[in-house]
């Protein structure tokens, strides 16, 4: 696992692409430490959730080759944006990702959407469209999508997940990061868990961390 990083709240800002205003905390220096422990140059690293595309730009900046999928057409143009065409971009949605990606993989780095507990007004696999989804059945896909990554992974090749515990507006926590080692371990092993400093912690966030899986040898 990763050794000890302070990551800095300064850089959320600072590499917030142009005209968005999401706050992603999956920061260039995250991804940069995770490559760089879990892979060699020429390897390929996955992103089922690619997002505005950071674990892929920083793939491919340390001469990793990177493919990613992402649902909206919005976030997969910035992402193309920042890694030009050395990276493989595809819109399309990771609930389908075997039909999508061909293996094998070195690492599958990602971070997902987040949801809070109990009935979901939005579906957050969905690109947060109105929908009549529930917490439970968000982690049952989850954990679908994270089965077929570790069906992507040679044998060593690791799954690292980058989740947060998410502060609803009530104050209630959703202890999303241990519900995902439940749903995930039964497909992939979990290796152990990094909790994540801050020098100012992100709002909305009880506790960080990255979430470590491996697909055996052998
Ligand atoms: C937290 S962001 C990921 C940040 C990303 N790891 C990066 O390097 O920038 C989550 C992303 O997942 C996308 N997403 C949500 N549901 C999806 C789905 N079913 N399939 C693919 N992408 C999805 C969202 O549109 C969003 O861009």
């Amino acid at each position: 696992m990763t050794p000890p990083l302070v990551l800095r709240a300064a850089d959320i800002v600072a590499e917030r692409p142009d005209g968005t205003t999401d706050d992603i905390h999956f920061t260039e220096a995250l991804a940069e430490s995770v490559i760089g422990h879990a892979t060699r140059p020429g390897e390929l690293v996955l992103d089922p959730f690619a997002g505005y595309g950071t674990t892929l730009a920083v793939a491919v900046r340390m001469g990793r080759r990177a493919i990613g999928i992402e649902l909206l057409e919005e976030h997969l143009e910035i992402a193309r944006a920042r890694t030009g065409d050395r990276a493989t971009l595809i819109q399309g949605d990771a609930r389908h990702l075997s039909r999508l990606v061909d293996g094998p993989v070195d690492l599958v780095l990602t971070s997902p959407p987040y949801a809070t507990g109990g009935d979901l007004a939005e579906d957050p696999l969905a690109g947060y469209a109105a929908g009549d989804g529930d917490y439970d059945r968000y982690l049952e896909e989850l954990a679908s999508i994270f089965d077929q990554a570790a069906s992507l992974l040679r044998p060593g090749g690791q799954l690292v997940i980058n989740v947060g515990n998410v502060i609803a507006s009530d104050g209630s926590v959703t202890p999303l990061a241990s519900d995902l080692v439940r749903v995930v371990d039964p497909h992939l092993p979990v290796l152990g868990v990094t909790t994540l400093r801050w020098d100012e912690p992100p709002p909305g966030l009880d506790g960080d961390y990255l979430l470590w899986f491996a697909r055996p040898v052998g």
